[in-house]
């Protein structure tokens, strides 16, 4: 080829340039096709975008940067006196010639899809529940093991945690990498804290699967109780809880959990953990703005706190990885005979062993503690029901250490004291961070404390009392504790 008939600068005629310029050209065409595709498929994973818009880019700007490294290398060649490049001469009308440019041109593109495929095949394990759950066992085995024993057990970690997008799968992944990096370097907090900075907002991602407009109507849930008595004296609670308002329209005309979601609140915390919250702010759908303040709310230097607006995981903050209170799992182990109610005092031994475990630093220790105390403790006040009953109680120390094994771990000091539920207000503060009575205005509006504004009471008791009223019925504590129940909030000595 004669000089003159060189378009670009001669330093661009090289095999190097010449190669990134076939990558980029094919991988661009790969890019252009997929995007089309993307465009007339009706199903999307977010995985598709992945491919497209993050790995194959990667290759377009690789075969774009090694053209100019060709013509550099090529310029120096030339400055040392060395002889232009020569480019093979292509003509397609020689059979020979065609054959090679086909058998070329289509194994590059096979290549290039597949390298891309076999990237985008490891992208996705990345995004698998067996890499973020079981990759580190024992950092995530607490977050891993709770998950499967709650509502979302199949739903993917991802779907949670970084969701549809590609903006967000980046984000995920640069957090990852120092996470990687602090597990091998063993620079991790135990317990991993939370609330996770930076999750995606919870409207994102919640929503993909659960629809606000949908929330209507009360959810009704049984609790059955044993108290820590000889007898394990039942009693249970039938509560009708008012999770409408997703809406927005108020058919009912009551009040509506999820009034929260159709209408703004923001709230300021001063704790890591999100549990004091001494400042609020509402919107409501009429437009009207109200500030709600508890004592000392006034000493607060606001500018300091990040103001936050609430969204589901202020309440649902434990969805997925539910550390459950231990009266609770042990009154569902008795419910369902995992534990015998015949035994006597078990819920109080139970209760105890439980608490005692909390102090342990290792899950074995917990296992041996919870088999031998029972044991021992039979063994020595009950002989005669240790004698006959042996198998009851064997089957007391497997139940109990099962509720142990899925709510406690001692090597990640993850427990339900480490990681408060927000839903509710016996284990933890919960709704009452707000609704304690004790949030005013300045005109004295407060955020309600009334029982009646979140459920109905339909049913409480046990054999010997017992109400039923759908209308609603006024609490009855199991435990004659006074009026107490209604001056403290019940976490605070539930929780304790
Ligand atoms: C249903 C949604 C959901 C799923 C599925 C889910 N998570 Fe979570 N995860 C959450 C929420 C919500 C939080 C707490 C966020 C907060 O309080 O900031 C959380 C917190 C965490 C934390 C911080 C520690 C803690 O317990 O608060 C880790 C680690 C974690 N998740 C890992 C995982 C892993 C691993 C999986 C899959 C095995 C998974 N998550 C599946 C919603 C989910
Ligand atoms: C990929 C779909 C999916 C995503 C994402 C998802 N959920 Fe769910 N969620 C479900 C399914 C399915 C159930 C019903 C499980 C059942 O009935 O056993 C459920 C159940 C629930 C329940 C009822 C639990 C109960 O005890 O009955 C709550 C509350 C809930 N989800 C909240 C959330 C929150 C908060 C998020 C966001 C952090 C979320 N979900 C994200 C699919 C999802
Ligand atoms: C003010 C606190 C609060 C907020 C904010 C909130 N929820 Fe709820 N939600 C509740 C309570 C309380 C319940 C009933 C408790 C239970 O199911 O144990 C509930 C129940 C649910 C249920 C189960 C409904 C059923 O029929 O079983 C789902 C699903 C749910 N919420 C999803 C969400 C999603 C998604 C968001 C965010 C868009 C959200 N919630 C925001 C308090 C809240
Ligand atoms: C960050 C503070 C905050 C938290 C936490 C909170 N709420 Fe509220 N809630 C409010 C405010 C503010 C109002 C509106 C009070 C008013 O305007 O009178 C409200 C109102 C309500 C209402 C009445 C809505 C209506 O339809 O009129 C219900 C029911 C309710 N909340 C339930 C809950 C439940 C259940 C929880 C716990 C799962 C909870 N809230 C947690 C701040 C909060
Ligand atoms: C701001 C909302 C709210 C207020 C106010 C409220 N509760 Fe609740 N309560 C809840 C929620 C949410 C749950 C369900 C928690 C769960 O799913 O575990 C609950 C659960 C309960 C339960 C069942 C607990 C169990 O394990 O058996 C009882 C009993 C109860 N509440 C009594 C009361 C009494 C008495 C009052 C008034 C002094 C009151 N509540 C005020 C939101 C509220
Ligand atoms: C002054 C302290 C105190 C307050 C406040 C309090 N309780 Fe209790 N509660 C107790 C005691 C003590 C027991 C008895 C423990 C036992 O025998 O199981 C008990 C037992 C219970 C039980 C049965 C426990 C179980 O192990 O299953 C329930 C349910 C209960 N209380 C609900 C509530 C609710 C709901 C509130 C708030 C409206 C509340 N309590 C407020 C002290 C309190």
């Amino acid at each position: 080829m004669a000089k003159s008939e060189r378009r670009y600068s001669d330093s661009f005629y090289n095999f190097i340039s010449l190669a990134g310029a076939i990558l980029a050209g094919v991988v661009l065409c790969i890019i252009i096709l997929l995007i089309l595709l993307d465009a007339f498929s009706p199903s999307k994973t977010p995985y598709f975008g992945i491919l497209t818009y993050i790995i194959l880019p990667v290759f377009l700007v690789i075969g774009l940067i090694i053209i100019p490294i060709g013509a550099l290398r090529e310029r120096r060649r030339q400055l040392r006196g060395l002889a232009a490049q020569r480019l093979p001469k292509v003509d397609l009308n020689n059979p020979q010639h065609m054959r090679s440019v086909i058998f070329f041109v289509t194994t590059t593109c096979i290549l290039a899809l597949f390298t891309s495929l076999g990237t985008y095949r490891a992208f996705e394990f990345t995004e698998s529940v067996t890499f973020c759950g079981q990759l580190c066992h024992s950092v995530m085995k607490p977050e891993f093991v709770a998950y499967q024993n709650s509502p979302h057990a199949r739903v993917a970690c991802v779907d949670c945690h970084v969701g549809h997008g590609a903006e967000w799968y980046v984000r995920s992944k640069l957090s990852g990498a120092y996470q990687v990096y602090s597990v091998l370097f063993n620079k991790y907090e135990r317990p991993i804290p939370t609330p996770i900075e930076n999750l995606r907002p919870a409207r994102e991602t919640c929503e993909q699967c659960h629809w606000p407009q949908k929330f209507y109507g009360k959810k009704q849930i049984t609790r059955t109780h044993f108290m820590e008595d000889e007898e394990n004296t039942r009693w249970d609670y039938n509560l009708l809880l008012r999770i409408g308002g997703g809406s927005g329209i108020d058919l009912t005309r009551e009040s509506n959990i999820h009034w929260h979601i159709n209408n703004k609140v923001e709230f300021i915390t001063t704790d890591a953990r999100h549990q004091d919250i001494p400042w609020v702010r509402s919107v409501d759908e009429n437009g009207t703005v109200r500030i709600f303040k508890s004592e000392g709310a006034d000493d607060l230097n606001l500018a300091e706190h990040p103001m936050q607006t609430m969204d589901c995981i202020d309440c649902h903050n434990r969805p997925a990885h539910i550390y459950r209170y231990p009266q609770f799992t042990i009154n569902k182990a008795m419910v369902a005979g995992k534990i015998s109610t015949e035994i006597p005092e078990i819920k109080l031994k139970a209760m105890e062993i439980l608490a005692a475990c909390e102090e342990d630093s290792l899950t074995e220790q917990g296992m041996k503690r919870i088999e031998e105390e029972l044991n021992s403790f039979y063994k020595s006040e009950y002989p005669d029901v240790y004698e006959s009953n042996k198998g009851q109680i064997d089957a007391a120390v497997e139940g109990l250490q099962t509720i142990f094994q899925n709510n406690y771990f001692p090597e990640m000091k993850a427990n339900w004291r480490a990681y408060p539920n927000n839903i509710g207000h016996i284990s933890a503060p919960g709704c009452y961070r707000c609704h304690d009575g004790k949030h005013r205005t300045e005109n004295d509006e407060v955020i309600s404390n009334d029982c009646n504004i979140c459920h109905l009471i339909v049913e409480q008791g046990n054999g010997e009392f017992s109400q039923a009223d759908l209308k609603g019925l006024t609490f009855k504590h199991p435990e004659d504790i006074d009026e107490e129940w209604k001056e403290e909030g019940c976490y605070e000595c539930h929780a304790e």
